[in-house]
């Protein structure tokens, strides 16, 4: 069961090009692709004509041709010319899904179109700024979209899976965070004081003494999450808003279900400082990349023991609560989906 009337990442805009790209959201097969002249388009990736997947054609100026018998679709859809035949049928189009390049990212509409309003995609203005410099890339993630949505609403996990890359106290096990229920989403964070700095915070930062820590997570219906982390000296005003001893991070994590139990998982480090510098880029991505994958690697354990990404019937703890909430709004958003109109 998915949100169908969302935005979802299909790609970072930076992968797309004229070569068309077959990729699996929500269960439906969809192509991806740039015309000539620049524009990003999404099609059912299965010709009208004989079912031969579009994605196996080519880019011609401003249209996708299939590769069987060269029928020739627009952007949005439409058979524009049938190889050796004048009449075009009606008929004859395949699905268009909106798609809207916004902050470095192509979003998809796999829901009703007529309800894709693109004002709705969140604002992460720091994957395009000059004040940011991000570092995204891809995993593939062999498990339900929601286990990771629940992973990365919990901070608990931190001290214990990541403790090669972003865990650096024992005590962030059991530092208390603070949950909020937002219109449509959920917010968790906390701050940890004078605490031993992560091993990639230290590196990245030049941290030789203990930091001030935080930890704000954003997560915003249905699979757009955003943390704001960062580590400053301890005792150098970072709880009280002067940042300027410390080093500031978007972690940007863009969901989409591609099947009931995988994931296409996009992800983006965005630092305020070292900016453009490419030591500092490797560094961040290298890092941000080895602990996302340490996730990857226990979702997709944690997947074959549950069904579809349930947690019907195992017990929660209070460091649940941020995931529940989000859960419950999910739920409350699919039925309102499935709901006759
Ligand atoms: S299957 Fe696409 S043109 Fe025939
Ligand atoms: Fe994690």
């Amino acid at each position: 069961m998915f949100v169908k009337n969302g935005w979802y990442a299909a790609s970072w805009v930076k992968d797309l090009g004229e070569k068309p790209v077959a990729r699996t959201f929500l269960g439906e097969k969809v192509v991806l692709f740039r015309t000539t002249d620049g524009k990003a388009a999404a099609l059912q990736d299965r010709c009208c004509h004989r079912a031969a997947p579009l994605s196996s054609g080519e880019v011609i100026g401003e249209s996708l041709v299939c590769g069987y018998h060269g029928l020739r679709f627009a952007t949005d859809g439409r058979c524009v010319e049938i190889p050796g035949q004048k009449e075009i049928p009606a008929r004859a189009r395949v699905r268009s899904y909106p798609l809207v390049e916004r902050w470095s990212v192509a979003w998809i509409w796999m829901g009703d179109p007529a309800k894709a309003d693109p004002a709705k995609i969140e604002e992460l203005p720091w994957l395009d700024s000059p004040e940011w410099t991000a570092t995204p890339g891809y995993l593939h993630l062999k498990a339900n979209y929601q286990l990771l949505i629940d992973n990365l609403l919990d901070l608990t996990h931190v001290a214990y899976i990541h403790r090669r890359t972003i865990a650096g106290d024992p005590r962030e096990a059991t530092t208390p965070t603070k949950t909020e229920r937002l219109d449509n989403g959920v917010k968790v964070g906390r701050w940890m004081i004078d605490f031993v700095p992560p091993p990639l915070f230290a590196k990245a930062g030049n941290f030789t003494t203990n930091v001030d820590r935080w930890q704000h997570v954003t997560w915003k219906a249905p699979a757009t999450v955003y943390l704001d982390v960062g580590c400053a000296k301890t005792g150098t005003g970072a709880p009280e808003g002067d940042r300027s001893q410390g080093i500031s991070i978007w972690a940007t994590h863009l969901v989409t279900p591609e099947t009931e139990t995988s994931s296409h998982y996009l992800f983006c480090f965005a630092r305020n400082f070292k900016l453009g510098d490419p030591t500092m880029s490797k560094l961040l991505y290298d890092g941000s990349k080895a602990t996302f994958m340490e996730d990857v690697e226990i979702l997709e354990l944690q997947q074959a023991n549950v069904a579809g990404g349930s947690i019907d019937g195992l017990v929660d703890i209070t460091a649940d609560a941020a995931q529940l909430q989000a859960r419950r709004l999910m739920r409350q958003m699919m039925q309102a989906e499935s709901a006759p109109a």
